[in-house]
């Protein structure tokens, strides 16, 4: 499994032959400008809620590569409306895809489309593919329900939201990584805007004391699991 950072909340996620892009916010990203949003491949797009910095690209994306949209009811409503297939999901289910296991989770925070209008409840994704299992957060905070995913999926990373101020921060990550029972994180959702601008050396400092590791991608950079 190959995952590759764009920038903010995106990723590329690559198992086998399939292409997953996780929350498309890259032409409205001035710090992803390297990213040519034109040439990324996609055979699915994962949305875990209706925000601008989530779904910004998926419209462009989706029709230029065909791509299957993998969001929640709501979110797949609207995107059916442009004429893009989708697969709906919803809380607590689970579907398995040509690249592997896909199960919607319990994320807490809003999900209203750019207009105002409803975008269902945000969510996260727990992937287990190709014998690597990872966690996508999604935005939101923390949250005892993180401790229900290791009762049934050993992670091999979690991803989650560090920039604090519309997610969680530092702390709240350290202690979301004790609940998911992994202590190898990618950090994302950080130093795009104002608001969650962070001191990378101080974060990765505080995993490190807990015994754990925080990653933080170059934006195009990617890990292999
Ligand atoms: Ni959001
Ligand atoms: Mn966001």
């Amino acid at each position: 499994m190959k995952i590759t950072f764009y920038g903010h909340a995106s990723l590329g996620i690559k198992v086998n032959d399939v292409d997953i892009l996780v929350d498309p916010f890259i032409s409205g990203n001035p710090k992803a400008s390297s990213i040519d949003v034109n040439t990324l491949k996609a055979d699915y797009i994962l949305v875990t809620h209706a925000h601008q910095d989530h779904i910004l690209d998926v419209e462009t994306l989706a029709k230029r590569t065909g791509a299957i949209v993998i969001s929640n009811f709501e979110i797949v409503s609207h995107f059916e409306k442009l004429g893009i297939e989708c697969h709906p999901m919803n809380h607590g289910g689970q579907w398995d895809f040509e690249f592997g296991t896909v199960k919607y989770v319990n994320a807490i925070h809003t999900s209203s489309f750019p207009d105002g209008s409803y975008g269902g409840q945000p969510g996260g994704f727990v992937i287990e593919g190709e014998h690597k299992n990872i966690y996508i957060a999604g935005d939101t905070a923390l949250a005892f329900d993180m401790k229900l995913i290791p009762l049934q999926t050993k992670l091999d990373l979690a991803i989650l939201p560090i920039g604090d101020n519309f997610t969680m921060g530092i702390d709240d990550a350290i202690l979301a990584s004790d609940f998911v029972e992994c202590d190898k994180v990618l950090g994302y959702h950080y130093d795009t805007f104002g608001y969650i601008e962070i001191d990378h050396e101080d974060a990765k400092r505080r995993f490190f004391e807990k015994g754990k590791d925080l990653m933080l991608l170059e934006i195009g950079d990617f890990i292999e699991l």
